[in-house]
């Protein structure tokens, strides 16, 4: 267990220690997930067994050894059923690196035979000195927090050419990138969170897009854990919403209408 575990707040702590068993059960946990969101049980069923199903998912766990980074197998499998599930119009996802994520949506996509995908990324290179090197000047990331790529020809490469025509990839920092984007698409069904997971990115890629959600959309967002701090608890409190964990995958469901001031 992660020893920063014990900096989180008791409630949190009960909420990380809960899911501990999604490693165990994770089908079984990951359809009472859904059952909380989706009332009918057969078509959670049905989502899960075509995600579990999915050609594409088979291929990227095969090739995980080269994408450092990517979503591990029932993160994949719990957000191909979500997409499956919520049929978006559109989803922005922050964060690609190889494009584990980007793949499995646009292929969930794909089978709905609608919606559209825009991602972010701000792609990380490892460097021959050992240094991370970032594609944007005046950038940091520490290694561990972070997944690279070789060239900016690596960015997305698990995504296959026959998915890509629903798929638009913006370059550039999500906390630069996004506040533009939200301005010129249409209100967002899904907003997944995979860039940088400290406390300030997580909160301000959150609030930028919280507006432009739809009633009833979805933020996902992973390892909400891993840098042991309650960007999601506190989100979802500041908005009257609740968040749901998965696996470390934590999920808020806009209900309420914004109050238009
Ligand atoms: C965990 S990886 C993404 C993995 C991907 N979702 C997948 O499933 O394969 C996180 C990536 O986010 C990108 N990133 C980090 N900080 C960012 C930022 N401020 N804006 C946009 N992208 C960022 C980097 O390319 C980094 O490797």
């Amino acid at each position: 267990m992660n020893t920063l575990f014990l900096e989180l707040p008791a409630s949190m702590r009960w909420s990380y220690l809960r899911n501990a068993g999604d490693h165990f059960f994770p089908q079984a946990n990951l359809s009472r997930l859904l059952k909380h969101y989706f009332q009918t049980k057969n078509e959670c069923e049905a989502a899960v067994q075509k995600a579990i199903g999915s050609p594409l998912i088979k291929q990227i766990m095969a090739k995980q050894s080269a994408t450092n980074g990517s979503l591990s197998k029932w993160k994949l499998i719990c957000l191909s059923a979500f997409i499956r599930l919520t049929k978006p119009e559109i989803i922005v996802e922050t964060g690609v690196a190889h494009g584990s994520s980007s793949a499995v949506i646009l292929e969930a996509l794909h089978e709905n035979g609608f919606g559209k995908l825009y991602s972010i990324d701000l792609p990380i290179f490892d460097s021959a000195d050992g240094n991370l090197k970032p594609w944007l000047e005046g950038y940091s990331f520490r290694k561990g927090d972070v997944s690279t790529v070789n060239d900016l020809n690596q960015v997305g490469w698990l995504v296959p050419a026959s998915l890509r025509d629903r798929w638009e990839l913006i370059l550039g920092d999500s906390l630069a990138e996004l506040p533009k984007l939200v301005r010129r698409i249409p209100q967002i069904d899904i907003f997944f969170h995979d860039s940088l997971h400290t406390y300030e990115c997580m909160m301000q890629e959150f609030g930028v897009v919280w507006p432009h959600l739809k009633q009833n959309a979805f933020i996902l967002a992973d390892d909400i854990f891993i840098k042991c701090h309650c960007a999601i608890r506190n989100f979802a409190q500041q908005k009257g919403e609740r968040f749901t964990n998965y696996l470390q995958l934590g999920v808020i469901r806009k209900c309420k209408v914004d109050n238009i001031q």
